[in-house]
């Protein structure tokens, strides 16, 4: 049985698309273990309480240096037996340390097609505003591996998604997440635990 603890900040319809393929069976051999949001009013938190998985709040703002943080996310990580960390809209850019406390086993859903609208500043809506922007006519989302950068582990799946005409970023954002994020998440989460994913020289494969 693979542990998972997942890191939120929001309104958590990525976790609840967890939850979803767990309930459902599309996620196989899976628990989550414990949801940690970093905002204490986030509804994700609401959505685990529902669903009676354990969740907490561990905000950066509560400790006075950040690997006294560090500390408090392993710590509560580990206590719960996790063994893959899933950022579904977690907005804390996670320190060095905490990362190699879990090398290889965290993965991030970014609402783009890494390397294009990705890094530093680029979330949530944000990234929706600069794809209409830019005017590109393809988006879609990406499941990473988490390393020490921002949005540049290596990418296990991503899905494409149409820009059309009239989108806002409100409605481009739901159709990401509807036709994308829904979907990659838990398939990565469920090809993780039956042991599906391969990195051969830091490029990941779904076998
Ligand atoms: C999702 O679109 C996710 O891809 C994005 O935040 C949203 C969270 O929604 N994450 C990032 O932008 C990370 N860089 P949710 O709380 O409803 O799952």
């Amino acid at each position: 049985m693979l542990t998972i603890g997942v890191l939120v900040s929001g309104g958590g319809t990525n976790l609840q698309a967890i939850i979803d393929g767990i309930g459902n069976g599309s996620i196989q051999g899976t628990r989550i273990g414990i949801v940690i949001s970093n905002k204490p009013g986030a509804f994700a938190l609401e959505r685990a309480k529902q669903n009676g998985i354990r969740a907490l709040t561990i905000s950066p703002k509560d400790y006075a240096d950040p690997s006294a943080y560090d500390d408090a996310m392993t710590g509560a990580l580990r206590e719960a037996g996790v063994s893959l960390v899933v950022l579904a809209g977690f907005l804390v850019v996670l320190s060095e340390r905490f990362v190699s406390c879990f090398a290889g086993r965290i993965i991030n859903i970014h609402p783009s097609l890494i390397p294009s609208f990705c890094g530093n500043g680029y979330y949530g809506l944000k990234v929706h505003e600069q794809v209409l922007k830019r005017g590109v006519k393809v988006t879609g989302a990406t499941v990473h591996f988490v390393d020490a950068g921002t949005d540049t582990g290596p990418i296990i799946m991503q899905r494409a998604v149409a820009v059309k005409r009239g989108d806002t970023p409100e409605t481009l954002q739901k159709r990401v997440m509807e036709e994308a994020e829904w979907v990659i998440l838990p398939a990565v989460i469920n090809a993780i635990a039956q042991d599906r994913i391969r990195l051969e020289d830091n490029i990941a494969y779904v076998i």
